[in-house]
């Protein structure tokens, strides 16, 4: 089978070939010369972006995967959550080539492609703990099985990489922020600077393994007020330092999870999956709990179609598609 697959959920434009389960191309438009000016996704011109570039991007996917339409059997589309302007753009494109071609369509769950982003290439045994940790989610799930997720824990307040995004925007480094304090973290001293790690307690609602990172970002802002960044070392002390404890409290967390649960493979996924730091420490410390580790390539960590096409591939073929009349859903839960 041969699944053609679009992802605009924000402000990436995505397509994806996979045949038989093999990716034969990936091609992700970014738009952030788009939004950098501005230290974030702008979400009106993210849609008139996706509007731009979906046509294009997926003439290229099909040109690098040596294919026309003809040869395509099933269209899927993310259809939440996100913002709902960027959403509308894949999931009609989809869905107008599904009716145009008779071909069958499934929406996919944003997230439920990330969490099986380590299925992509390779295949990685279920059941497993997945971290998913990205610029709008911070969230652990016990993956049992295609399909069965059962959510452990999240974010109370910013998604990791939103701290990541707006740290970065308080020391002017541009956006996005997380790939830029990766780099510059690595010529800092992590020590430097003790910023303060949330530790929640579970709450009424039963055991849950949540995190915060408002309360870091604000005490990286007031440091970097009363100490103004005069030099690049102070910068990369900082960000470090940052980064350090963002870090242990996603660790503590998933451990924390990690013992509650049976628990012998460990994921993480999203975009902050690609930090340095993370991917290190993780498998450290995944080692010594006697866990193995899945991480996906960079290519794949960040927001693709790759992942969509995957998780939409099942049901594509057990014949359990979605009618056009599917909609966008910005807080579609998973
Ligand atoms: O999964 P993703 O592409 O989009 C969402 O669904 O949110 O994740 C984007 C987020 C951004 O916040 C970005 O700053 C962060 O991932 N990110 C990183 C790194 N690369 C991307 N954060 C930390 N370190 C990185 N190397
Ligand atoms: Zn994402």
């Amino acid at each position: 089978m041969r699944i053609l697959a679009v992802e605009t959920s924000c402000d990436d434009t995505a397509a994806a070939v996979l045949a038989d389960g093999v990716v034969l191309a990936s091609i992700v438009a970014s738009q952030d010369d788009v939004h950098h000016r501005y230290g974030g996704v702008v979400p009106e011109l993210a849609s008139r972006s996706h509007i731009r570039n979906m046509v294009p991007v997926i003439e290229d996917t099909l040109g690098r995967a040596h294919l026309t339409l003809d040869d395509i059997d099933g269209v899927a589309a993310t259809y939440g959550p996100g913002l709902v302007g960027s959403l509308l753009v894949g999931l009609s494109t989809a869905k107008a080539i599904a009716f145009a071609r008779q071909l069958p369509f499934v929406g996919v769950n944003h997230l439920e492609g990330h969490l099986l982003s380590v299925q992509i290439e390779g295949k990685t045994p279920f059941p497993y703990l997945a971290l998913l940790v990205s610029g709008g989610h911070t969230s652990l799930y016990y993956v049992e099985d295609w399909g069965r997720y059962r959510l452990l824990g999240a974010t109370r307040d910013d998604a990791a990489g939103e701290a990541f995004d707006k740290v970065a925007k308080t020391m002017g480094l541009g956006y996005p922020g997380g790939r830029v304090i990766d780099a510059l973290a690595r010529q800092g001293d992590a020590r430097a600077i003790r910023f303060p790690r949330a530790r929640l307690k579970a709450g009424r609602d039963g055991a849950r393994f949540d995190f915060s990172f408002s309360g870091l970002k604000t005490a990286v802002w007031q440091h970097v007020r009363d100490h103004p960044i005069a030099s690049e070392s102070a910068a990369a002390d900082i960000a470090a330092s940052f980064q350090e404890a963002v870090v242990d409290m996603l660790l503590d967390t998933t451990f924390a999870a990690a013992r509650s649960v049976e628990c012998s493979q460990l994921v993480i996924a999203g975009g902050v999956a690609a930090n340095s730091r993370l991917r290190q420490r993780v498998q450290e410390a995944a080692a010594e709990f006697g866990a193995g580790t899945s991480i996906p390539p960079l290519r794949y960590c960040t927001d693709n179609a790759a992942m969509i096409a995957v998780a939409a591939q099942r049901r594509l073929e057990r014949g359990e598609w979605d009618t056009l009349s599917l909609n966008a859903v910005a807080d579609l839960e998973l």
